[in-house]
Formats: structure tokens, sequence, C-alpha cells
């Protein structure tokens, strides 16, 4: 079958397509149908069913003949260390884990908080929830005990799940300090808390609060999976949105089964026994779908990577590894290739490894550069896919799915929507524009199964975000345009999220910090661009009435508040003082003209602006910090 003939089948029978897709997820009991629109439009996918996402994800494979093959590899160059765990052993070591937390009173529906680092505890923390039906909410470590605690009062965890330290280039990364220091600013406190003691740093365990891994699980009864209803959270993820208060994702479990599963094969091209290696993070959606579960799910071999793509120790690292394991099929950011690309442009490392089991490298995260597309395209000489998802969808909207048809690569597109997505370019008003016409991409609802529901503790934020601007569609939050050929191409964010290296981050959380400053009158964020991260975020600064201060004392103080309250992940290193924010007549902030004056762009000076001469002191404010960058 050709990529339009499925696309256009599941157009046509949505409900016998995702039937179809369901038969490959073992079911406790089978759901009656695929879509629920009772609440629309408020859509949820097999929610009569009852399933486990352990089981299909671990346990099936072991009864099915797969218990010796490898189910994760960890390989962690930052520590030094290789070891593999096989399907069986996963098993065991989950429906232990498992048990140990249900001794302690985790039950179906209870969240559980796991703030780990890139270790294969991590996922077997994730599956243990789902053996139990908990609803797990992993924290990324390079958020700041603040950013924790918000998450901790949002999601209000029985039970968190952390270790004792992560590492990073030169630095080890404090977990537990970090987690203490964010329980003692929640309201909520969880009832325990089980810590992996890494050898790098043995954490402080307080006693009758804290449990060490090891000593909790010892003596304690397997669990077995807990069959739970298809609409059943598997999990929440928080992601970043224009306050600085997270959104809190919502997965919904049996979608989530059946399209991961559907992705294996058809996007990623991959078998079951393959290697699949996606070097992300488990705290983002990508660990989530395609280190955790997807690549378990259809039961293939995934790797856990510890390091970065430079200097643990080399930039040969990428290669290394994909050569060793023998990697399939591989999935990373377009960052990581830029920071490559500028230690090795000659690709002097990729030549020293046997790469020939590598058939095709995706990128997603982030919009790939022409640039970057090429030099991994030369260097690999394997297809090279750009694919464009969210948080919020857990899987491609669009993509180019090679396990169906490889569709003609366009460089600065990510293909065609999948099947499940029905993509549109609306104007304002909410009418369709023409080929090639830039507008908001939004997609006619019901989204397919997997992608959320609602947000947790917030349907109002939920509708607000995502339905109302444009009813009958969910909006995605993005620009972009389809040319005649119905690819997509994917070119800004319509809201105050900004991408850095492939971490989405909200510049309206930077503000509400930098106003917390004693002596921040008011603040502006932008995202500008970088040549390595995409994009970096600029603080602008007016200072209080009669403040003052040394500028560059105030900035730095600025600089470490946002690092403490949100984390280094922020990358917020860049910011200045000024005197006045350029704005409309309303009051409203241009930050949208300031990027363009950072970029060097040409701009047009909008008819609404209060005082044109302030962008010629922003000008110069940014000439100090280098910007516009030359060439
Ligand atoms: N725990 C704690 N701190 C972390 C962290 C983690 N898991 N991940 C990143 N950080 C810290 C970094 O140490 C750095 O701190 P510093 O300011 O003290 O140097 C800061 O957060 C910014 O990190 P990052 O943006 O990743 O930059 P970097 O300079 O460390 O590395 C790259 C640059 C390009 C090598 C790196 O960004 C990279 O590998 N990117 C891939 C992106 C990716 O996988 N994205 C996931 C979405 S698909
Ligand atoms: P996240 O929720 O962290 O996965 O970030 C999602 C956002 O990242 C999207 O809304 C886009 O703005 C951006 N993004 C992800 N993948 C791509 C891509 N392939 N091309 C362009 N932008 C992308």
């Amino acid at each position: 079958m050709t990529y339009s003939e499925v696309y256009e089948g599941w157009k046509s029978d949505p409900e016998g397509f995702w039937m179809d897709a369901a038969e490959a997820i073992d079911w406790d009991k089978k759901p009656s149908k695929a879509l629920f629109g009772e609440n629309a439009p408020m859509y949820e996918w097999f929610s009569d069913g009852m399933v486990n996402t352990c089981w299909n994800a671990v346990d099936r494979h072991v009864e099915n003949g797969r218990g010796d093959q490898v189910a994760i590899i960890y390989d962690s160059p930052i520590t030094g260390t290789r070891k593999s765990i096989s399907y069986v052993m996963l098993r065991n070591r989950v429906a232990q884990l498992a048990g140990a937390l249900r001794a302690k009173g985790v039950e179906k529906g209870d969240r559980v908080i796991i703030y780990m680092p890139m270790i294969p505890e991590a996922l077997e923390a994730m599956l243990a929830c789902a053996r139990l039906g908990a609803i797990h909410s992993v924290v990324f470590g390079g958020f700041a005990a603040h950013e924790l605690a918000v998450r901790i009062d949002d999601a209000k965890p029985k039970c968190i799940i952390a270790a004792s330290c992560g590492i990073e280039p030169g630095r080890i990364v404090h977990y537990k300090p970090l987690l203490d220091g964010a329980l003692e600013q929640s309201t909520h406190q969880p009832d325990f808390c089980v810590i992996f003691q890494r050898e790098y740093e043995v954490a402080h365990l307080e006693e009758g609060r804290d449990y060490n891994w090891h000593g909790f699980q010892y003596g304690v009864e397997p669990a077995e999976c807990v069959p739970v209803e298809g609409n059943h959270p598997a999990y929440i993820l928080y992601t970043s949105g224009t306050t600085g208060q997270p959104k809190g994702v919502v997965r919904p479990t049996g979608g989530h089964l059946v399209a991961l599963n559907w992705t294996m094969k058809n996007l990623y091209n991959v078998d079951p026994g393959d290697v699949f290696w996606a070097a992300s993070d488990v705290g983002w959606v990508v660990g989530h779908s395609y280190i955790c579960y997807a690549p378990l799910i259809s039961g293939n071999t995934t790797i856990v990577f510890e390091g970065k793509p430079i200097g643990t120790p080399d930039a040969g690292t990428f290669w290394r590894i994909i050569s060793e394991h023998k990697v399939k099929s591989f999935f990373t950011a377009p960052t990581a290739f830029r920071a490559i690309k500028r230690e090795d442009p000659k690709g002097e490392f990729v030549k020293k490894y046997d790469l020939s089991c590598l058939k095709a490298l995706y990128l997603a995260g982030e919009r790939a550069d022409p640039d970057t597309i090429h030099w991994a395209q030369d260097q690999l000489g394997v297809p090279v896919i750009d694919h464009w998802w969210q948080t919020e969808t857990g899987w491609a909207i669009a993509g180019n799915p090679l396990g169906i048809e490889e569709l003609p690569v366009k460089v600065g597109s990510p293909s065609v929507p999948m099947p499940g997505y029905d993509v549109h370019i609306l104007d304002e008003g909410g009418h369709e524009v023409g080929p090639n016409t830039l507008g908001a991409i939004a997609i006619k609802l019901p989204l397919p199964p997997g992608t959320l529901p609602t947000l947790w503790n917030a349907e109002d934020r939920f509708h607000k975000s995502y339905l109302n601007h444009f009813p009958g569609y969910y909006e995605t939050g993005d620009a972009g345009y389809k040319d005649e050929d119905g690819y997509l191409y994917i070119m800004a964010r319509t809201d105050d999220v900004i991408n850095v290296a492939g971490h989405r981050l909200s510049t309206g959380a930077m503000e509400e910090v930098l106003a917390s400053h004693p002596d921040v009158a008011e603040c502006a964020v932008i995202g500008v661009s970088d040549d390595l991260k995409g994009q970096l975020p600029m603080g602008f600064l007016c200072l209080t009435t009669g403040v003052d201060r040394d500028h560059a004392e105030v900035v730095k103080e600025c600089v470490s508040l946002v690092r403490d309250q949100i984390g280094p992940v922020a990358a917020f290193k860049l910011a200045c003082v000024v005197d006045r924010l350029p704005k409309t007549r309303s009051g409203k902030i241009l930050r949208g003209t300031m990027v363009k004056i950072a970029d060097g762009e040409e701009f047009k000076m909008p008819a609404t602006i209060d005082d044109p001469a302030i962008l010629d002191e922003i000008a110069e404010a940014l000439k100090g910090l280098g910007y516009p960058k030359a060439g």
C-alpha cells in the first residue's frame, strides 16, 4: 500500500483503521469501539477496553518467547558503564519494584513523581507504575527545585521516586538535595520517597520518609499487571505554556498503546528484535514515547544513553553506539547534530565506525535546518527524516512513513500528515488558506488515539489553550504552511514558547521569575536565533524608579535567579537593563519586533507603536550583547 492509500483508508474509515491497529495490542477486555465522542469536543479512544501498558511492553514478550532478548541497553559514556537487561530480567525487576510500591500503598490512580537521570531504573520506575495502574509524572533533571515543587503541588503524588544524583559534564547534579528543597517549598507532601543511591553520590535519607530503592524491595511479593480502562491516564507530563504554571498533559492508556505500536513499523520501519535508539531524555515526551514505551511495546531493544553528543568523550560517541549496538533506526534533535558538525565538520569520527546497520535518521523537537539535514545525509548516507510532533500529541503529527513508503524528502519540511491527523492551515478568522500561505496550524477534531484528552486538573485551560480559538479544531500553537503536494512546513510558534536545544521553554515563565527580583519593575524575555541551540532566551530589564545599582550586578542576579528557579536547562545567560520597553498604544510589549532586531532581520514599524524611538534604545542595548550576530 502507498502512503496515500493508507491515509485515505484512514480518512474513509477511521473507526476501522484504529480497531485494526488495536488488534496488535493484548487486551484483558477488547474495546467495543475505537472512538468515544459522547463528550465532544473532549474525545476518548478505546474507553471500555481493559488493558495494561506494562503487560504489553514487557510481560507479553516474555510469554511470546522473547524473554532472553535484550530489552534495554544502558550505555553511559559519562560514567564508563554499559549493561544489558533482557525482557525476562526487566519483567522480574519491574514486578518486584511494583510489588514494593504496592506494599507501601500505591494503587491504581495514585500519582508517582519520578525524578531520575538517564539510567535504566528510570524506565523501570515508569513501568512499575504502569503495572499498578499508578499515574507517573517524570520531571526532567535539568529543572530546579522550584519547578519540581510546582509539579508536586499539581500532581499530588503519593510517592516520589528519585536518584541520589545525575551526572553532567564536569559536575554532579544533586537530585536528592533538589528533591528535599522542592519538598520544603511544596504544600503537598508524598507519603514516602524511594531513592536510588548511585555510587557517585550517596544521599542522606530522612528516617520514616525516604526508603532505599534496594532495601524497600526486599522480601515483598512481586506485583501482577493490573488491567485498567482504555481511558485511564497512563501518565502526566508537564510542558511549557504561556505562563509559569506548566500544563499537565494527560496521556490515556489505550490510545497510547495502539498509536505508539503503529508508529514503530509504519513510521520508524523497525520490526520486533531490531535495535531502536532515541537519544533524548526520559524527562521529555520523546523519552517517554521512544526511549521507554514504543520500542518496548513493539518488542525492540531500546538504548538508555547517559551522555552528550560531544565531549563524552568526543564527537564520535553517537557513531560508536550505533555501530556497537547495531542500531537500525536512530532518533535525535537537530541540535545534537549541529553540535557534532561544529566539532567534526568533515566527519572524521563518522569514518571510524561501521554504520552499515543504520537505515534511517529521524529528527524532531525543533525545526531541522537545511544545513544540518544536508550534512547528516552526506555523512550517513541514509534517509534523514524530519518529523513534527508535540508533547500534547505524544507521536508524530507529520513525518515520512518509511515503513509504508519512502516519500521524496523535501528539505525544510517534516513531510506529510500521519493517519489520524487532518491538518489545516487557518487564517485568524479560522478560514482555510491556500497552498504556500502562512497560517496557524490546526488539526480537525478528533485528534487520533494517544493524544491528550485534557490537561490534568485544568479542563478549562485545556479548552482555552487548544480548542476555543478555532472551534472544531485543535490549535497546535505552531504557524506554517502546506505546499501544493500537501507537505507541511513548520515555521514558528504563535505563542510565547521558545525552543532551546530541542527543549521547550516558556518566556512567560522566565518573565515571572525576573519580575520577582526586587529591583525589576518590568521585563520582557524573547527568543533570539542561535546557531547551535536554535534559540536562546534573552531578557530586557527595566529597573524600579530610584534603583541606582550597577547594571551588571542586577543582570548577574537575574541570571542566577532564573537558574535557581527554573533550572540550568533554561540556558538563560543573556540579559540587559533598558530604560523602557517598546509597546503598542494599548500597552502590549512588541516582542516580535525585538526578535527581528536581535536577529538582524528587516521589520516593518508596527503601526500601533507608542514611541518608535524606544526601538533605537533596544537596538543599542542589543549591540552591547553582541546582537545581531555578524553574518
Ligand atoms: N540534568 C541537569 N542539568 C542538565 C540536564 C539534566 N538532565 N540536561 C542539561 N542540563 C544542563 C546542562 O548541564 C547545562 O548546564 P550549564 O549551564 O551548567 O552548562 C544546561 O542545562 C543547558 O543544557 P543544554 O541546553 O543541553 O546545553 P549543553 O551546553 O549542555 O549541551 C548540546 C548542548 C547541543 C550538546 C545539548 O543541548 C544536546 O545534547 N541536545 C540534545 C537535545 C535533546 O536531546 N533534546 C530532547 C528533545 S528531542
Ligand atoms: P515539545 O512539546 O517539547 O515536543 O515541543 C513541541 C514543539 O517543538 C512544536 O510545537 C514545535 O514548535 C517544535 N517542533 C517539534 N518538532 C518539530 C519539527 N520537526 N519541526 C519544527 N518544529 C518542531
